[in-house]
């Protein structure tokens, strides 16, 4: 096995294991994406904060290391926070956790959120902890409280923080500070989590939308599958009311592997992590686990969220349907234009012994994995996780738009805005692609990555 392959332009820790993208940021010209990251193994440890800068989003390069456990507050690990530039410095926001056992004895974990700076967006200064028990209100519980992401709007600053009642499910708490050091509780700002526990609160008061990384929501039909799903509210704070109207919600992406995503502050751009918790990770053998997804730009229409990938690319070939198409890619991205669809069959990463495939049956997109290489096994014992599926809804097929961006390990799915992605172990030589479908008229193009 070739122990160098990584995916393109996916970003990943390069070794050792990474999760949950982290203050995502434009600073000094640069993009600039960090992620929770254990250098040392390919399993998930005291978390560091991983660094890569970019010009264009697609090509990321790796920086040192920014954040290290092991200081006040942040003894047992640097769990996952945002950024926000202040005063010509990047500033981050981040859970220092503490381990406490036995949980019972010692009340459990403490999370708490510090903050760190950069004068040159690589080398950061710890300023320690800035939102701690004192400020958390008594009926929440320290041990879980975290994932601080923090705005600018008005001349304050504000945060919202993943937390849970003591005995009770997730919630939302906002925070607001005039200094960034000295942060004042203002509301408990969502309904309580179907899941256990909101993690990675995310608001773009840009979009008008909040999203939750929910631990173990409860299956709805064939929605919400994975162990841990990301939901969106499209919505507004007010400020004066202290609250979060929410118009309408949904879910961010149907696929296997997608968690804990994050917006670039003050765009309307985000990327997430393109993994899900307790599943094999069969790229652990080549010395690296996790992958972040490729950058989305992130809309809102009829009160739905949809997102597009941001990706350099230069068009190689258009050419009209008539029944069927066939190439070959495994890192690049196919679009695929049809008026008035009633059937589609794609096989992805095809070869003698099989392929993913993605089909549309008129009402739905179904997407199986089964047959694309290594079998991936999870948590999930629902029929359609056991058989290597996922399905998207899909209303309204006169016009259809399917994007499908592919890199080594993964195929990311958008079909007019509906996000599907899903990480895939096929043989490297894998690249077949076939393409059947039936429509009043239809495009395929390809695209190379630049
Ligand atoms: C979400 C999460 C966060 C936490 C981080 C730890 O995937 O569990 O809540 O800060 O990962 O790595």
């Amino acid at each position: 096995m070739d122990m160098t392959l990584r995916p393109k332009f996916h970003i990943t820790g390069g070794e050792g294991w990474i999760n949950d993208p982290n203050g995502l940021v434009l600073f000094g010209g640069r993009y600039h994406a960090f992620f929770q990251y254990h250098p040392y193994s390919n399993q998930w440890g005291p978390m560091h904060w991983g660094h890569v800068v970019s010009d264009d989003l697609t090509h990321w390069q790796p920086l040192p290391i920014a954040l290290v456990p092991g200081d006040e507050g942040d003894r047992d690990g640097c769990f996952s926070g945002s950024a926000i530039v202040h005063d010509g410095k990047l500033w981050l926001l981040y859970t220092g956790a503490t381990i406490r056992r036995p949980y019972e004895a010692t009340g459990g974990d403490r999370q708490v959120q510090c903050l760190a700076s950069s004068v040159d967006g690589i080398h950061f200064e710890k300023h320690g902890v800035v939102i701690g028990e004192d400020i958390l209100p008594h009926d929440y519980s320290i041990a879980d409280f975290r994932d601080p992401q923090v705005w600018r709007s008005g001349n304050r600053f504000w945060c919202v923080v993943g937390a849970r009642k003591k005995e009770g499910k997730g919630r939302v708490l906002l925070f607001s500070s005039e200094n960034l050091f000295d942060w004042r509780f203002e509301a408990d700002i969502l309904r309580e989590s179907r899941g256990t526990m909101y993690e990675c609160p995310n608001f773009s008061e840009r979009l008008g939308v909040l999203t939750v990384s929910e631990q173990y929501q409860p299956a709805e039909g064939k929605v919400h599958l994975n162990l841990h799903t990301t939901r969106y509210f499209v919505g507004n704070i007010d400020y004066d009311k202290l609250s979060f109207n929410a118009t309408s919600e949904g879910i961010c992406d149907y696929g296997f592997d997608f968690y804990a995503p994050q917006f670039f502050d003050g765009e309307d751009i985000a990327i997430g992590w393109l993994n899900m918790w307790e599943r094999d990770n069969p790229t652990s053998e080549l010395g690296f686990a996790g992958m972040l997804t490729v950058p989305r730009r992130l809309y809102v229409e009829d009160g739905e969220l949809k997102q597009q990938p941001i990706l350099c690319v230069r068009k190689q070939f258009e050419r009209e349907v008539h029944g069927s198409v066939e190439d070959n890619i495994k890192v690049g991205m196919i679009k695929i234009c049809a008026e008035n669809l009633t059937s589609l069959k794609l096989e992805m990463r095809k070869d003698a012994s099989g392929a993913a495939t993605l089909t549309f049956d008129g009402a739905r997109w179904l997407f199986d994995r089964s047959k694309c290489g290594r079998p991936i096994s999870g948590s999930e014992t629902d029929e359609d996780s056991l058989a290597g599926i996922r399905s998207m809804p899909c209303d309204g097929n006169a016009h259809t738009e399917l994007l499908v961006v592919f890199d080594e390990f993964s195929i990311e799915i958008f079909a007019n805005g509906r996000a599907l992605s899903s990480t895939v172990y096929p043989s490297p030589t894998a690249d077949g692609l076939l393409l059947s479908l039936t429509a009043d008229s239809a495009t395929y193009s390809h695209f190379a990555v630049l």
